[in-house]
């Protein structure tokens, strides 16, 4: 397994080390049980011996009640033990993927990500648990059990010792065939996820296009790929039980020769005979046991890789080592900025970006759909890095601040944007968790979503759920410019957020965006002239770059495409909807 994930055992150390220490005395006790059998019948019964049975009867049942107890706590040590250090792994996969950019969520599609949390995790756990369980016990098993078939007899001694490695070899041998086709099961749950994932979210988009047939047929012919894979792995694995039962008979048969030889010459009691067969019997186990972890062990390696790879990943974005804290204001420049999601080389969405704002100043941009509009303004927050050029806020680098600070100062409303599961309080207040009643209900206000809010029963302690889908489109949008607002940062970026909303509740918001928040610079995204007109500076965005700037009469003058939209809206009677 994967050397790195050990680092998240921790505190569940004791317990690790604790379980097999518990499983080496229940092996002394299991290896002295036979023994103390052999006792019985040599000595006991041949010799009719009623109190010395009794009393090697009493020795055999402590024992063995001992057994039980170790073997016990031993199963008890390893199951918290490889519980916890899982809870462990979870909370370190979480805490990475807090860590991550979007650039990082972009690698991971949300369903592998949580394949690995659930799947992964859960065949690492196994694994480890059948690991510090079994691993300590095969080995003491199989050399004090031949020590004692060698105290007895060598012949069947020596027989064991050439079975134990031809069996082993033939078991670990059926485990790697089975191997690969256990990885390819697992990349295809990833798959299945994915599947199920889409479905469950889109429910309702599935409902109202009538695929449900259609999503049912993609589902099975996944499923039975799943299917078909688990089959030609366990088909595999399924040799291991007749070639354990065909071994043991072989070896059991061979013993009996040899012992029936050995008690006829004298040289052997049938109760030794009793207590080898024993000894056998649990070194051919133990085998199978070893085999069975070394599955399971090789199971969780596809696993364990799939988790250092998200705990391994880099994230993008970390503070500087002197980190400015202070946005001194939010004027925002953009010099020779180029953009690409890929990275260096990669196609570029924003080409030779130059702009400058003062802080104070209302911005709007407009452009047809896939012109980088959402490109543009996610590089003020930092949600993404600039590929080549620079991004300022406040006059400084925004690779200068700390994260955290920069995003308090700018705040943005994503085009996706989501409400979380509780209370219209609890999330407005993702925005500033110690805002008062008043502040939430000020800047609800604002933002046009005091009223609707009121009608509610339950007021602003209406429970919001699954990402807000019992509110409407445009009552969520006005949620989501509250949370924004609650910051009171110097930069408010709305991307599209105003889109489900009618345009006298628009124009009602600009207005108390202006009168309110005068020194705050303001980014409006939209796609309805109206929402822009009265902006200080519009950018017309085309296929990645500033097509032109300037106010609404001005580009009514120089710019053909900002000239088409107006008079297409206009004359459409758009903005009297
Ligand atoms: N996360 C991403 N990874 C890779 N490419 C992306 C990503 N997001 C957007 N793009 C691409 O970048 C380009 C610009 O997209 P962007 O979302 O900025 O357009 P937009 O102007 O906001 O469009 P819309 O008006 O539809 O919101 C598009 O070609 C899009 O396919
Ligand atoms: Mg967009």
């Amino acid at each position: 397994m994967n050397r790195k994930l050990f680092k998240s055992i921790r505190e569940y150390k004791r317990e690790s080390i604790l379980a097999p220490v518990f499983v080496i005395l229940e092996v002394l006790m299991e290896v002295l049980i036979p023994l103390q059998m052999a006792k019985i019948i040599d000595v006991g019964i041949q010799n009719g011996d009623l109190p010395y049975i009794v009393k090697m009867g009493v020795i055999l049942v402590i024992l063995a009640m001992l057994a039980l107890f170790f073997g016990a706590k031993a199963g008890n040590y390893a199951a918290i033990g490889a519980a916890g250090y899982a809870k462990n792994l979870r909370h370190d996969i979480f805490y990475k993927i807090q860590d991550f950019s979007f650039k990082n969520i972009d690698r991971f599609s949300t369903p592998s990500l949580v394949t690995r949390l659930t799947t992964d995790i859960t065949n690492v756990q196994m694994a480890y648990m059948m690991s510090i369980r079994l691993l300590a016990r095969a080995p003491i098993m199989i050399i004090l059990s031949l020590i004692m078939v060698l105290t007895i007899n060598i012949k069947i001694a020596l027989l064991l010792l050439i079975t134990i490695p031809i069996l082993g070899g033939i078991l670990i041998f059926i485990a790697k065939k089975a191997h690969p086709h256990f990885v390819q099961v697992f990349d295809e749950y990833d798959v299945l996820n994915n599947s199920v994932q889409e479905n469950v979210n889109a429910a309702r988009v599935v409902k109202a296009y009538v695929r449900e047939d259609h999503e049912i047929k993609k589902f099975h012919g996944i499923s039975t790929v799943v299917f078909n894979l688990f089959t030609k792995a366990e088909k595999i694995v399924a040799w291991n039980s007749p070639t354990m039962q065909f071994t043991m008979y072989t070896v059991i048969l061979f013993m009996v020769l040899i012992s029936s030889e050995a008690i006829v010459t004298g040289t052997m009691e049938t109760g030794e005979l009793t207590s080898i067969i024993v000894y056998a019997l649990q070194i051919l186990m133990s085998l199978m046991m070893v085999t069975f972890v070394f599955v399971m062990i090789m199971i969780a390696e596809a696993s364990s890789d799939r988790i250092a790879e998200v705990l391994d990943e880099i994230p993008e974005m970390e503070d500087p080592a002197d980190a400015v804290k202070d946005v001194p204001d939010g004027s925002i420049d953009f010099e020779n900025v180029n953009f690409s999601y890929a990275g260096k080389g990669g196609t570029l969405s924003l080409k030779n970006v130059n702009l400058h704002i003062k802080s104070g100043q209302t911005i709007g941009i407009i452009g047809g759909t896939g012109t980088a509009k959402s490109t543009l303004v996610q590089l003020i927050p930092r949600l993404y890095d600039v590929t080549e050029g620079c991004v300022k806020v406040g006059g400084i680098d925004v690779r200068k601040y700390e994260l955290e600070a920069l995003r308090d100062q700018v705040s943005m409303v994503l085009q996706k944007n989501v409400l979380f599961t509780g209370s219209i309080y609890e999330n407005i207040r993702w925005g500033d968790e110690h805002a008062t009643d008043e502040e939430v209900q000020r800047v609800c206000k604002l933002a046009q979503a005091d009223g609707f809010i009121q009608e509610f029963p339950h007021g602003y302690h209406t429970q919001i759920v699954e990402g807000g889908n019992n509110v409407s489109g445009g009552q969520k949008q006005r949620l989501c410019i509250a949370r924004a607002l609650l910051k009171k940062p110097k930069v408010l970026i709305l991307d599209d957020s105003t889109s489900a909303v009618d345009t006298k509740t628009d124009a009602l918001i600009r207005k108390a965006f202006r009168e309110e928040i005068p020194n705050t610079t303001k980014i409006i995204i939209a796609q309805r002239v109206s929402s822009v007109e009265d902006a200080d500076q519009i950018i017309v965005m085309e296929n990645g770059k500033i097509n032109g700037i300037g106010t609404s009469e001005e580009l009514l003058k120089t710019n053909n495409i900002y000239r088409e939209v107006y008079e297409s809206q206009v004359k459409g009677g758009a903005e009297n909807e």
